[in-house]
């Protein structure tokens, strides 16, 4: 009797974990699942740290996954530091181990378009690895082997609130809506720029956006990234860099904020 009672409240606690594990749970989205926020930098991520109520924080592969409520929407903020090696490892990190049912990318980029000025926010429509050159063995640049993809294009609904939100948060500030170019560099030569819009069109560089947007197709998650440009002149970019990014970076996260109480 007491070995079948035990058996029983084992089978419970089984079912009751499935029931409730983040596999489960991004497989039927209850849109009550939290937000994952991911900036590069601290100037990226620190205002809306400040904003959240953060309640938790956990340390995984060198990142501190922040969880708490942003605006009464449940959310993850961190900062992933730079590249997309950092940036891939966190946005699968925010699906699989913190349940993150939509993605957010918040911080600068260089512009790739003389229309796009410093303060500027661009929306992605879609997101490509401009460095990602497989070509000489039949590959398109950008594309990943094998998988026939290239750009990894974001949720609409996701744009379309990040678009509404900035304009509310920010009126004064330019929205544009186009392709982010990713890569393992800082662009600042005419020469790169150049190279990266002959390749790809595309309206801002930066080093983190597309390397989430592949994680986010690989695990079926909507993404959107949001970018304000904080450098643009040729050969110069480093020092505006240096000059803008706070600033900018602080006009993209009150759009974020912005857009996370709508969610
Ligand atoms: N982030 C901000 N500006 C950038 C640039 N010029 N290149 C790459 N990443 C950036």
């Amino acid at each position: 009797m007491k070995r079948r009672k035990m058996a029983s409240i084992g089978a419970s606690a089984i079912i009751m974990g499935l029931l409730t594990s983040r596999f489960v749970r991004r497989g039927r989205s209850s849109g009550q699942e939290p937000i994952g926020i991911i900036g590069a930098m601290d100037v990226e991520v620190d205002s809306l740290k400040g904003a959240a109520d953060i309640r938790k924080s956990t340390e995984i592969a060198g990142m501190k996954f922040m969880e708490g409520t942003l605006g009464g929407k449940p959310v993850v903020i961190v900062k992933c530091g730079m590249g997309k090696v950092n940036a891939g490892i966190c946005a699968n990190t925010l699906i699989n181990e913190f349940g993150c049912s939509r993605i957010i990318n918040t911080g600068v980029a260089g512009s790739l378009d003389n229309e796009i000025n410093i303060g500027d926010i661009v929306v992605s429509t879609d997101a490509v690895q401009h460095d990602f050159d497989v070509s000489p063995i039949g590959f398109e640049k950008g594309e990943i082997p094998y998988t026939g993809l290239y750009a990894f294009p974001a949720d609409e609904t996701l744009r379309k609130l990040a678009v509404e939100s900035a304009a509310k948060a920010a009126p004064d500030i330019r929205v544009f809506e186009g392709r982010v170019c990713s890569g393992d560099q800082f662009i600042t030569e005419k020469e790169q720029k150049d190279t990266i819009v002959s390749d790809f069109g595309g309206m801002c560089c930066e080093m983190e956006g597309a390397a989430i947007a592949q994680a986010c197709y690989l695990n079926d998650t909507p993404f959107v990234i949001i970018r304000a440009i904080s450098d643009k002149e040729d050969g110069t970019a480093s020092v505006e860099f240096e000059t803008f990014s706070a600033e900018a970076a602080e006009n993209c996260a009150g759009t974020v904020e912005h857009m996370v109480e709508r969610l």
